[in-house]
């Protein structure tokens, strides 16, 4: 495909979205064509399943479930957005993708990475991420920049002990996964995104 696929990846509370603003701005004030999109949702199907995991009444639902639901809205979204903004030569940047099952599912709800890999094995083969920005920050550091978690928001909900292990897998797949380049965010926001953009030029992302 012709465009660039770089995928965002961090904690609850990493600073994710304020980062993905910053680097929107600065996308657009340097003429790069690009979409910004998320997981889960990023298309109108991938949107109503997001509604589904994340409603904070669906306590029953299973893990599997969960990650079944997480890799049915991906599929939709690659191949209804993401698949053909790459074909246009656009670059694509999505805030969260298959590291994150593989975190969140694999390793803090602990269906372990081969199930998690084997539901995502399309997205593995068709479209895998050119790279994976992750901010590098604690659950316990971020939570406490930003106060708690939002009461409605089902995996927000989960506590410290199952964002604890979200992380620890974060850092156990940042070391056998070269196309994952962390980023420390415990400075300004400014100073973080200024090292995103470096990172994104070093790499030939951007110019
Ligand atoms: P969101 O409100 O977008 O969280 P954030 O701003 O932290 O990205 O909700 C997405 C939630 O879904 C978040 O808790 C991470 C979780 N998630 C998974 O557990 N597995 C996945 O594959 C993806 C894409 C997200």
């Amino acid at each position: 495909m012709k465009g660039k696929f770089i995928a965002f990846e961090g904690c609850e509370g990493s600073g994710k979205s304020t980062q993905l603003k910053l680097l929107a701005e600065y996308l657009i004030g340097h003429g790069v064509d690009f979409i910004l999109t998320r997981e889960p949702g990023g298309s109108e199907i991938s949107e109503q399943i997001r509604g589904i995991i994340l409603n904070g009444k669906n306590t029953d639902m299973c893990d599997e479930c969960e990650a079944l639901l997480y890799a049915a809205a991906r599929v939709q979204h690659l191949k209804q957005t993401v698949m053909p903004a790459l074909e246009d030569g656009k670059l694509v940047i999505c805030d969260r993708y298959i590291y994150s099952s593989l975190a969140y599912q694999g390793y803090a709800r602990g269906l372990g990475v081969e199930f998690v890999e084997s539901v995502n094995a399309y997205a593995l083969e068709h479209c895998p991420a050119d790279m994976t920005v992750f901010l590098d920050i604690s659950p316990v550091d971020a939570f406490e920049r930003k106060h708690g978690a939002d009461e409605n928001d089902r995996m927000e909900q989960q506590g410290l002990e199952f964002h604890k292990r979200v992380y620890a897998g974060y850092k156990a797949l940042q070391a056998t996964h070269p196309d994952i380049c962390a980023v420390d965010c415990l400075g300004t926001k400014e100073q973080t995104a200024e090292k995103i953009i470096n990172l994104l030029k070093e790499r030939r992302v951007i110019d």
